[in-house]
């Protein structure tokens, strides 16, 4: 029988590279290029989830040449665990009145896409004029929680749990500038 992981004891020794950082900016730089040529004159709200997208969107941000508006929202749906709870909690809605609003959310991860489902009844209810989805990591799945397009993917990974850039595990690791695996 497989032994179950033990997360308290994974160290980085534990860690494979699944994504290298200059991969990462590369990919970074085209998906910004992207937001610069479909969002001119129409100054999006950014919104970053927390806490996961953190890096990522600094990241990106730092590549735009139009306007915009940052904001923030926090969610959470893994705590602790390696397994989605399968509820979205709300921990800090978003600021800004997003009502007749261009909204890009930013998403360090889609995983069975509770979250995004979530996110994407919240903007609607707030009457977004459109909202699309920045992911940097898809992971590959039969089947989703969501069935809208996603309009932006970094990369498309295997179904396997990844830290580093911004993604944690029990809340270590998102310092590390590539995206690992755990051996
Ligand atoms: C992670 C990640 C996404 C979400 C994706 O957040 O940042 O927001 O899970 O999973 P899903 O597609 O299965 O919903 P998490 O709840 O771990 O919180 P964190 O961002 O604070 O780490």
């Amino acid at each position: 029988m497989a032994k179950k992981l033990d997360i308290t004891n994974i160290t980085k020794q534990n860690l494979k590279i699944l994504i290298d950082n200059t991969t990462i900016k590369n990919r970074v730089v085209s998906i910004a290029n992207t937001i610069n040529s479909n969002y001119k004159n129409k100054n999006p709200i950014i919104l970053c989830v927390l806490n996961g997208a953190f890096i990522f969107y600094a990241d990106l941000v730092r590549y735009l040449k139009i306007d915009f508006e940052v904001d923030f929202i926090k969610l959470s749906s893994y705590g602790s665990s390696t397994k989605s709870s399968g509820t979205v909690r709300m921990i800090k809605d978003v600021s800004a009145n997003i009502a007749d609003r261009h909204v890009i959310i930013v998403e360090d991860i889609i995983d069975t896409g509770l979250t995004i489902n979530y996110l994407r009844n919240r903007m609607l209810d707030g009457q977004a004029k459109t909202v699309s989805f920045v992911t940097c990591l898809l992971k590959e799945r039969k089947k989703y929680h969501f069935d809208f397009k996603i309009d932006c993917i970094g990369f498309k990974i295997p179904d396997k749990f990844v830290v580093g850039y911004g993604l944690d595990l029990d809340q270590r690791f998102r310092g590390l500038k590539n995206i690992y695996t755990i051996k």
